[in-house]
């Protein structure tokens, strides 16, 4: 069997910390051989073109430095100022610094050039996201005929998002050497489908750039999962238990909301923290019933976009502490750090209402822990964005417009008031759906479609079939 070679930007890290995706393509990996390469988390004056290998936990990944200048233009730059806000239609929050491409395509050099001499002819390559977007081609242009596939964690933007960015139409063509482009949801491939028929010619260039060949590529949504039943176990271990133990003493019997995510503009935190303000605005009766709380680790806090939204969450969290809060009760706890998995599932079984309402989101996988970790005699409720890609595997959740603070109110309210058998029959609902999409299905789906058949002698299918063509 091939190997598989996983690249991504961050490597998983040691210890049992590591999120769902490392667990998943760890035991693919252990399965088909192979290696993950990615960067190393350095920076370094003077980077060596070679990777490092170490062993991880069992797995085995090759690393390289970058520069402090490269990285920033890279990953702050371009990944982060120019592609995620765009992605997520935020071209309100992006900051179009152009330059910052040659950073970033010189960073995919630097890791096609040091992931070169490790391949064999036979290997699979599975790139993950948006920072790695023109490495099929690099590796291409350097020789590499591998079957080449890509999975995008976050969602495709519309049209005309996508040509805001600086050098779209290269981006796309970068996509199209692919022979496989995976995508969370059904959205993100229409999406995709609405820019590739509907090409524009680049605005800047005097003679229009050709439309890009999306002959040759596969593009299909992967909806990504996490192991619920994983997550069950751990919500009754005793490290999980630990932390219910800790939150009930604390809660006195009030239900618990819980949101959590990182802090970053796109998982609608400001909103969120307004709509549970409109809960105890206008019904009375929660006040010293519910409480709040909202984990959320601090995120490429050297953005202005990323410690603007900080504040605003602590201005709006200040607000509703100081309107409803009495010396003996507080309405929220607002957490600004992350904590391990077995602690996150004993807090997801004891809320009464995971709320998860991005603006925009890929997946969202904290949607998927929760339901995997309720008590199958008493769930919660999840109170869905129906912006996230899980809204279109979890209809059984309460959805909801995140940006109508109002709705999601509302959402809250019933979500509350909701009966034990509707709370059952909603959670096996959406447990069934969390175990159809579970990651572990998504793996190997993705890597069966993007290497059906390989075999063994570094000659693919679409090989076989073009010399036949040939011959
Ligand atoms: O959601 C996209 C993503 O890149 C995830 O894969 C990752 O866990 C998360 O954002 C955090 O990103 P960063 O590496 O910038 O901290």
């Amino acid at each position: 069997m091939s190997r598989l070679i996983v690249v991504s930007n961050r490597t998983p890290g040691k210890g049992p910390a590591a999120g769902g995706l490392a667990v998943a393509l760890r035991k693919t990996l252990a399965e088909r051989e192979g290696f993950w390469f990615g960067w190393s988390g350095d920076l370094v004056e003077t980077p060596s073109s070679e990777a490092r290998f170490q062993d991880i936990d069992g797995l085995s990944v090759a690393q390289i430095d970058l520069t402090r200048d490269d990285h920033h233009a890279y990953y702050a730059g371009f990944s982060n100022s120019i592609l995620w806000p765009s992605f997520h239609l935020r071209l309100d929050l992006a900051t179009i610094e152009a330059h910052w491409y040659e950073g970033y395509r010189s960073v995919n050099v630097q890791f096609a050039r040091a992931l070169l001499p490790l391949l064999r002819p036979d290997d699979v390559i599975w790139v993950h996201d948006y920072h790695l977007i023109p490495l099929a081609t690099e590796l291409r242009n350097l020789g590499a005929r591998n079957r080449i596939g890509f999975y995008l964690h976050i969602p495709f933007p519309t049209p005309d998002a996508l040509y805001a960015i600086p050098h779209h139409q290269e981006l796309m063509r970068d996509l199209s050497r692919y022979d496989l482009v995976g995508m969370q949801a059904n959205r993100d491939v229409s999406a995709f489908t609405e820019f590739s028929e509907h090409q524009s010619p680049s605005s800047l260039s005097g003679s229009p750039l050709k439309s890009v060949d999306f002959s040759r590529t596969e593009v299909a949504a992967f909806p990504i999962g996490s192991d619920p039943d994983a997550f069950a176990r751990l919500s009754v271990s005793a490290a999980a238990t630990k932390m219910v133990k800790r939150m009930e003493r604390s809660l006195h019997g009030q239900n618990l909301i819980l949101g959590v995510d990182r802090l970053d503009y796109s998982k609608g935190l400001p909103q969120r923290v307004e709509a549970y303000e409109k809960l105890l605005a206008n019904d009375g009766r929660f006040r010293r019933q519910v409480h709040l709380l909202q984990v959320a680790p601090p995120s490429r806090d050297t953005i202005k976009e990323y410690q603007e939204t900080s504040d605003t969450l602590d201005a709006i969290c200040g607000r509703v502490m100081g309107r409803f809060a009495e010396p003996d009760w507080q309405p929220l706890t607002y957490v600004k750090r992350a904590y391990g998995q077995p602690s996150l599932a004993g807090l997801y079984r004891l809320a009464r209402v995971g709320l998860v309402t991005p603006l925009r989101d890929g997946m969202n996988l904290v949607a998927h822990e929760y339901v995997g970790s309720q008590n199958p005699a008493d769930p919660g409720v999840l109170v869905l964005s129906r912006f996230a890609g899980a809204a279109e595997i979890f209809e059984d959740a309460v959805l909801v417009n995140p940006f109508d603070t109002d709705e999601t109110g509302e959402a809250l309210r019933m979500a509350l008031d909701m009966p034990l058998d509707e709370r059952i029959a909603r959670w096996q609902s959406l447990m069934a759906a969390a175990r159809r999409h579970n990651v572990d299905d998504w793996s190997r789906s993705f890597i069966d479609r993007l290497a059906p058949s390989t075999s063994g002698d570094g000659t693919s299918t679409r090989d076989i079939l073009y010399l036949a063509s040939v011959a």
